[in-house]
């Protein structure tokens, strides 16, 4: 297949052989950092497709400088970072990465579900720095597990693998969301209003895509209504959380504890975050592992393959902007 192709950043194999196998001539820039806007604006020029990253901004000014693009294949299942109206009306592919970071993403929940209950973290610098005092029957106690209800947010692939694991902590599980999904009333799920799952629930967790309907769903209001023993966890986009309420939340102990991987500016924090000590903070890693991430390379490149071979491409975002199979050129 002849067609010119940007990866904007290194990426793991077997993405990048898959495109070269099939002919394709791969541009990736050598250094590991994201392009800057200047770079991404001359780098996508004379692309037929461009594999990206959610770091990656790719709007109606991107879009006119790739002239000719055909498709531009996410390397993640969120695509809040692409303006998907402006690429469907240039009859441009958008693709994503679902179900390769499902298992992953559930497992980091899990981890700042566990952690920030049990304070691994604190936990782990009182022995560091010398500061255990021995073992006290009031030393560092925390919140319990086993047993609590656990409130999903949003009815999708990763809250069902977060609620499939609850259930071997025996766990009550609440989900909300805007369609009921059979596969969690088989694990004994409950599906509430998110009024219900805020008040009820002594871990909420959010699984839902960024979008003008989601963005600061979790403000100040949201968490006054949940329990003063309860904690936020947050693996889906920063944005879904108003990150200074959040912080005033922490502060005045309003809520338990926090678990967040997604900032609402990364890589910056809110002001007074980093000083939260009932905060675990990670650093965007849910789907971070080497097998995630080398499925992510494979699907997103094959979306692209797919794509340029006028095939529909398996994760199609845009259907809208798919005219039928085209013979490959
Ligand atoms: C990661 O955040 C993703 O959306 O893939
Ligand atoms: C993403 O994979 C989701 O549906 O949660």
């Amino acid at each position: 297949m002849a067609g010119r192709v940007l990866i904007t950043r290194p990426i793991p194999e077997p993405g990048p052989d898959l495109l070269r196998e099939s002919g394709l001539d791969v541009e990736i820039p050598s250094e590991d950092r994201s392009l800057t806007r200047e770079e991404l604006l001359r780098s996508v020029r004379g692309r037929d497709g461009v594999l990206c990253l959610l770091t990656d901004q790719i709007d109606a000014e991107v879009l006119d400088a790739a002239s000719g693009c055909k498709v531009v294949a996410n390397m993640a299942v969120g695509y809040n970072n692409i303006d998907v109206a402006a690429a469907t009306s240039r009859g441009i592919l958008v693709t994503n990465t679902p179900g390769a970071l499902t298992e992953s993403t559930a497992d980091l929940t899990w981890a700042l579900i566990l952690a920030v209950a049990r304070r691994v973290v604190e936990g782990d610098e009182e022995m560091r720095t010398g500061r255990f005092p021995g073992w006290g029957p009031l030393h560092m106690l925390g919140g319990d597990v086993s047993g609590k209800t656990l409130g999903l947010v949003g009815p999708g692939r990763i809250a069902l693998a977060v609620a499939e694991r609850a259930v071997g902590f025996r766990m009550s599980i609440l989900y909300a969301g805007n369609r009921p999904n059979p596969a969690f009333d088989a694990i004994g799920a409950r599906l509430v209003d998110l009024d219900e799952l805020l008040a009820e629930s002594d871990f909420v967790s959010l699984h839902v895509p960024l979008t003008d309907r989601t963005r600061h769903l979790i403000d100040s209001r949201a968490l006054a209504k949940m329990k003063p023993t309860a904690y936020l966890i947050n693996t889906s986009r920063g944005p879904v959380v108003d990150e200074r309420a959040l912080v005033a939340a922490l502060d005045s102990r309003r809520i338990a504890g926090a678990g967040l991987d997604v900032y609402e500016d990364e890589p910056r924090m809110a002001p007074g975050l980093a000083g939260c000590r009932n905060a675990v903070l990670l650093p965007h890693l849910g789907s971070a592992t080497a097998g995630t991430r080398a499925a992510m390379s494979r699907q997103a490149a094959q979306n692209l393959l797919a794509a340029l071979a006028g095939r529909r491409p398996p994760d199609l975002v845009n259907p809208s902007a798919w005219s039928g199979p085209k013979v490959a050129g």
